[in-house]
């Protein structure tokens, strides 16, 4: 294995989910977790990055650097906030890993609020992740968006909506194990899932992530602390043209399989070596585009490892063992850097009833609208 890019020394997270805890609320409860789980005072934090994307619509407040680094008074710190839609956490965890060479003992908070605004306005809130005249005056807003990628999934490879409902009910029994999932104990049946109204064909109401609020903390290090410090193998960012209008294909994103490719490269490894993967189910259909971004399965394939069970946890290749975004939760800002919390505990052996056995490498994979950005991290593997 590789030297590691970076370690990180300890994690927090909020439930995700509706909650009235306001966003310095919510990054405070993650911060303090992750502080305790580093051992560490916040006088030994160097800088502060904030995930969100959000703050602007939904709450009327920008300068969330400053509302953040601000729970660590008296210190000062540099601090900066970071915006890439849905992957504004794992850019932000990335930027941190580039800002190594000057700052050590990195803080990376990702928090969104979004159940304070509801309806026709919070779609028209996330649909600014897409193009303003492409997508946003055509209508087409996220769930439109990857009910297209469905579509041409279904036309290319056979996908059939028995597939996506797999992935749902596999997501919200593994969310069932997750106390700090957005549907902790709600018990889905094939029932649930027939009674769910369309929301955009073929996608209906089980095959899309709910609006969640939470917060998510992670503390990033070039140096090892102790045997708990998880290393970060390989961290990288890719982007693409913002529409689907845009691009050649639907049913993959180039911008993930680029950020795959480079990650995989600075880590050593291939797509073989990884024992669990947390990716961006915002829709079901992108769980099955995500495995195969990823190299877990050929272009068209994943179907057959869904189907087999071998996504599960106790599979050959578990996916979302948190419940992903699907039922775990999708607080935007917040779920990149939830994936790197729950890649920790994973490698730590501290997932509880959701360990995946074994676990020693894992890949975290956080998308930003329909593929416009990725980001894809690399962790386990050495001590
Ligand atoms: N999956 C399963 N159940 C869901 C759900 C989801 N995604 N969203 C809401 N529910 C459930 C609620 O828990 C509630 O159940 P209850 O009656 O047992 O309490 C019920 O459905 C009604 O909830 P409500 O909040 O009124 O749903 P809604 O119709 O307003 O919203 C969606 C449903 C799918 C439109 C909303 O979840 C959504 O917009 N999701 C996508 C968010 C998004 O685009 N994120 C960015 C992705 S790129």
């Amino acid at each position: 294995m590789p030297k590691p890019c970076a370690y990180v020394l300890g994690a927090g997270k909020t439930r995700f989910g509706p909650t009235s805890k306001t966003i310095p609320q919510l990054a405070q409860e993650a911060i303090i977790e992750a502080l305790s789980d580093a051992r560490l005072d916040p006088c030994d934090i160097g800088a502060v990055i904030v995930g969100n994307f959000l703050g602007g619509p939904n709450e009327s407040q920008l300068h969330l650097n400053s509302v953040v680094a601000g729970l660590l008074p008296g210190l000062n710190l540099p601090s900066w906030r970071t915006e890439a839609a849905c992957a504004s956490g794992g850019v932000a965890v990335h930027q941190a890993v580039l800002a190594l060479s000057r700052y050590d003992n990195i803080l990376v908070v990702g928090v969104e609020r979004m159940s304070n605004v509801v309806g026709m306005e919070l779609t028209r809130n996330i649909g600014m992740a897409g193009d303003v005249v492409l997508d946003q005056i055509a209508g087409l807003n996220f769930p439109a968006n990857y009910a297209l990628v469905a579509q041409s999934h279904f036309a290319e490879y056979g996908t059939t909506p028995r597939d996506l409902e797999l992935i749902s009910l596999k997501n919200h029994a593994n969310a069932n194990l997750n106390p700090k999932a957005h549907f902790h104990l709600k018990e889905v049946c094939q029932a649930d899932i027939d009674a769910g109204p369309p929301v955009a064909s073929p996608l209906r109401l089980f095959d899309c992530c709910p609006v969640s609020d939470g917060a998510a903390a992670v503390i990033i290090s070039s140096r090892r602390a102790d045997s708990r410090s998880v290393p970060i193998l390989g961290s990288a960012v890719a982007s693409d043209v913002i529409s689907l209008a845009q691009r050649s294909t639907c049913t993959s994103f180039p911008a993930a399989r680029a950020a795959a490719e480079a990650a995989y490269a600075e880590a050593h490894i291939d797509s073989r070596d990884i024992d669990f993967a947390e990716v961006h189910d915002c829709f079901t259909i992108a769980e099955l585009v995500a495995m195969e971004d990823l190299a877990l399965a050929d272009r068209g394939q994943a179907t057959m490892l869904v189907r087999d069970g071998q996504t599960s946890i106790g599979g050959r290749i578990p996916v979302n063992a948190s419940g992903g975004l699907k039922a775990g939760g999708h607080a935007i800002g917040a779920t990149g850097v939830g994936q790197i919390y729950e890649s920790v505990l994973q490698l730590r052996g501290e997932a509880g009833s959701r360990q995946v056995e074994g676990a020693s490498v894992g890949v975290a994979h956080n998308v930003g609208g329909v593929g416009g950005t990725c980001s894809v991290h690399v962790l386990g593997g050495a001590t």
